[in-house]
């Protein structure tokens, strides 16, 4: 690993700094010029900036309460720095496979765990500093990423993240909306196993009165656009990579291999970086001559589902499916049936 040391005052609580300062003059700037300037944002009402304010005026207290930063400096010389990067989700996407996958690149650093910093209330009350703390410790040239599923579809994200970072790298990465419904419901399900609590059959989630539920959660995540509406308010498109979740589990590497152009990243993974595991029945990965695949807990089979109910799916999805290719330009192999 090449020896660039942090600066004496390390970069991450510069940036810190500068970012809290930043959150709270935008913040400001927004109140009086924000029709002006940012049309396309939205109309953020009173209600909405106020509380925007005293959340930023608070992560400003918080992240000012002590002068000393020094448990984020290693004696090595690195340092903890805000993530320049987050993989936003979504939720069963395969958002793992894409933080492990990318983290072979040497210039990147990985948070292990999910933060949720900015959809927890409790964390988020803490403020950058605590963030900060979340964070693995990495060198200046190094890009810090974290990874929270759950960003995706939780409507306050988008504004909090841009208050942090406007020119944030977001990596998005989707899979098709039906089986992410029957994957999301497969983890639930392992989740109260686990505890030895019941869980009812995935029919019972997703009928009701004999028609599709569609208040069924897990069926409102993959409503990619509706989410993805609430990003583009604050994002533009192209500061959003989306990773086709069903291509990165069929073959990896040309999908990380646009990861990497995105992030600016030299390219330095390769596809001898991946390797099928036929007892797995996923690609798993190598590393210095080292193989590892992912937790178990990644790749379950789904429940067997009835087909007419999986058609209704389908079906369910066509029109969101066809709002979310509109609105990032791009199509995706996705099911979509239609009754004809
Ligand atoms: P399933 O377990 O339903 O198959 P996340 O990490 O966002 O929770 O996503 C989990 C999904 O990642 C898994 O869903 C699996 O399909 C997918 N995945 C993609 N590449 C994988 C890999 N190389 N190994 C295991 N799972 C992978």
């Amino acid at each position: 690993m090449e020896n660039t040391l942090c600066p004496i005052t390390c970069w991450s609580e510069t940036r810190l700094r500068t970012s809290v300062m930043a959150a709270f003059l935008l913040g400001a700037a927004l109140l009086i010029v924000q029709p002006q300037i940012v049309p396309s944002r939205p109309a953020i009402n009173s209600k909405a900036e106020a509380s925007s304010q005293s959340v930023q005026r608070e992560l400003l207290t918080k992240t000012s309460q002590k002068n000393d930063f020094k448990e984020n400096i290693h004696s090595n010389g690195s340092c903890r720095q805000l993530p320049q990067t987050i993989i936003i989700g979504v939720r069963k996407g395969g958002t793992r496979a894409l933080l492990e996958m990318l983290s072979l690149h040497p210039d990147i650093a990985a948070a292990e765990s999910e933060v949720h910093f900015f959809d927890w209330e409790d964390h988020y009350r803490n403020g950058l500093r605590w963030y900060i703390n979340q964070m693995p410790f990495s060198y200046p040239r190094q890009i810090t990423v974290e990874k929270t599923p759950a960003y995706f579809t939780s409507p306050k994200v988008p504004e909090r993240v841009y208050n942090m970072n406007q020119s944030m790298r977001l990596l998005l990465i989707l899979r098709d909306p039906s089986e992410r419904v029957l994957s999301d419901y497969t983890q639930v399900f392992y989740n109260h196993m686990q505890k030895h609590k019941p869980y009812p059959s995935i029919e019972q989630f997703l009928i009701k009165d004999g028609e599709l539920n569609v208040d069924y959660k897990a069926i409102n995540r993959s409503l990619y656009y509706l989410h993805m509406q609430n990003w583009l308010k604050y994002f533009p498109l192209d500061r959003i990579h989306i990773v086709d979740g069903d291509k990165l589990i069929k073959d990896p590497f040309p999908e990380i291999e646009k990861v990497e152009r995105f992030l600016k990243l030299s390219p330095q993974i390769n596809a001898s970086n991946f390797y099928f595991n036929k007892t797995k029945g996923f690609y798993c990965l190598r590393d210095s001559g080292r193989e590892r695949c992912l937790h178990e807990s990644k790749g379950r089979a789904h429940p067997q589902v009835d087909t007419r109910l999986l058609e209704k799916l389908h079906e369910y999805f066509h029109e969101p499916n066809k709002k979310f290719f509109e609105l990032v330009g791009r199509t995706f192999d996705w099911h979509s049936f239609v009754a004809s």
